[in-house]
């Protein structure tokens, strides 16, 4: 009934595309500020734990559907548990896919906006007025956050066009790689600034006094946001996978995001108290506070500032492409087989209706700012709606039908029955606590 699937050309390929999924804008922004704000070293160790022993099954979930179904999570619940109200499931994960994926895009704009202006030398931040002046006319413009806007999305439509081996399976094993290295340099040049060792003091401290329920449920909110899941990114991915070893590639994505996280979190945070700022600053920490420093550091060090700000905002770019082409893809795959679509089809259709959201999106910094959703702008609105309530949503609607509605039966070894226990009986309350203390805060 449908065509061949394609697939991935071997389980290193599955990993790094899932590794690529999971890397991206969340471990550079979102994970060294958070190691900040809540204990150091302590958030780290509570974040690995929630890691593997909450995001791990969630993961497994996902994992499990995509390869006993062979298709993505639409299709996947039609065919695990027909006419039921299951499908809405899928849906809602196709849905919640293609919203991330619109406005991530823009975020991925600016990195081509940043990055492009790292090599041409247009950056020129001399204060820290003048950062935040860049980054306002970056995102808040029109003309110039929507070409670039444009050509980010333009990217990761080639690559999904290639297909799942010459496109993702390509630039995965390509970008992830260089990733590491890239960020290993702007590392060791971040830890070598005066001053960069109070940010080095700021994250190994580790400070168990504040280690609280909030502080737990943070980690898990962040973990769940970093390994990509609640949206049926992994049932796509392994519904492409050939081999069966869905425990290992797991614990593999997992140990790579979290790596990449410790990295970043080393990359970028000597940089902000060498510079005397202020941690705690969130997404215009990548984009105000990095600029401001390394435009500090170019009075002395020209050369090296320059290309340390060069592979910085190559990395960010690369991280954040390879996270698109991951939502992207499941969007393609959803319309290939519900609508039979063709590949170029339904990767065009998807394009087309990620423009118009991503639009939105990015015009609500700029014109549209004063259009409010809930007391949010578009963008704004977009990222609540999925990270706090459809991403969390899905990641426990696929625990529960793994845990409960699927025969495991056939499972054995301690392994497996160590995460069907988890999936089944730990993991649906430990997502309830993270919703309702984030509607709740
Ligand atoms: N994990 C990505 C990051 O850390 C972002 C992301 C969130 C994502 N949810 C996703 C990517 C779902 C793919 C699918 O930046």
């Amino acid at each position: 009934m449908f065509p061949k699937k394609e697939k991935f050309g071997g389980k290193a390929a599955y990993i790094l595309a899932l590794a690529g999924s999971a890397i991206g804008l969340g471990n550079i922004w979102r994970f060294p500020y958070m190691v900040g704000e809540h204990g150091g070293a302590a958030f780290i160790i509570i974040y690995i734990i929630c890691s593997f022993l909450i995001s791990l099954p969630i993961f497994l979930s996902e994992a499990v559907i995509g390869k006993v179904s062979g298709h993505g999570s639409y299709e996947a619940m039609k065919r695990l548990a027909p006419n039921s109200a299951w499908r809405g499931l899928g849906m809602m994960a196709v849905i919640s896919s293609f919203i991330i994926l619109s406005f991530y895009c823009v975020v991925g704009g600016w990195s081509v906006d940043y990055f492009v202006r790292s090599i041409a030398g247009t950056m020129s931040v001399t204060s820290r007025e003048s950062a935040s002046a860049l980054f306002g006319s970056v995102a808040g413009s029109v003309c110039e956050p929507l070409t670039a806007h444009l050509f980010f999305l333009g990217i990761s439509a080639v690559i999904i066009v290639l297909g799942v081996k010459k496109g993702i399976e390509v630039f995965s094993k390509i970008s992830i790689p260089l990733l590491f290295v890239m960020m290993v340099i702007v590392t060791v040049y971040s830890i070598s600034l005066p001053g960069a060792a109070e940010g080095v003091s700021y994250l190994v401290r580790p400070d168990f006094s504040k280690i609280d329920a909030s502080v737990v449920a943070s980690a898990l909110g962040q973990s769940f946001f970093s390994m990509s899941l609640g949206v049926g990114m992994v049932v796509t991915y392994t519904s492409y996978s050939k081999d069966s070893g869905i425990v290992s590639a797991g614990a593999w994505t997992t140990v790579f995001d979290t790596l990449f996280a410790v990295i970043a979190g080393f990359a970028v945070m000597p940089a902000v108290f060498a510079g005397g700022l202020e941690p705690e600053a969130g997404p215009s920490l990548v984009f105000e506070a990095l600029p401001y420093v390394f435009g500090q550091m170019a009075i002395d060090m020209p050369v090296f500032s320059r290309i340390a700000t060069i592979i910085f905002f190559f990395s960010i770019l690369l991280a954040a492409l390879s996270s698109s082409i991951s939502l992207f893809e499941t969007c393609v795959n959803h319309a290939m087989e519900h609508n039979k679509f063709s590949r170029r089809k339904a990767t065009l259709l998807v394009l087309v209706l990620t423009w118009v959201l991503g639009v939105l999106c990015s015009l609500s910094f700029g014109p549209l700012k004063d259009v409010k959703i809930f007391g949010e702008n578009i963008f704004g609105f977009c990222d609540e709606l999925t990270s706090n309530y459809l991403m969390t949503l899905g990641a426990l609607a696929f625990a529960i039908f793994v845990g409960w509605r699927m025969d495991w039966q056939k499972v054995t070894g301690s392994v497996g029955r160590f995460f069907h226990f988890m999936i089944k009986w730990i993991v649906p309350p430990a997502i309830l606590t993270i919703f309702l203390s984030s509607i709740l805060s």
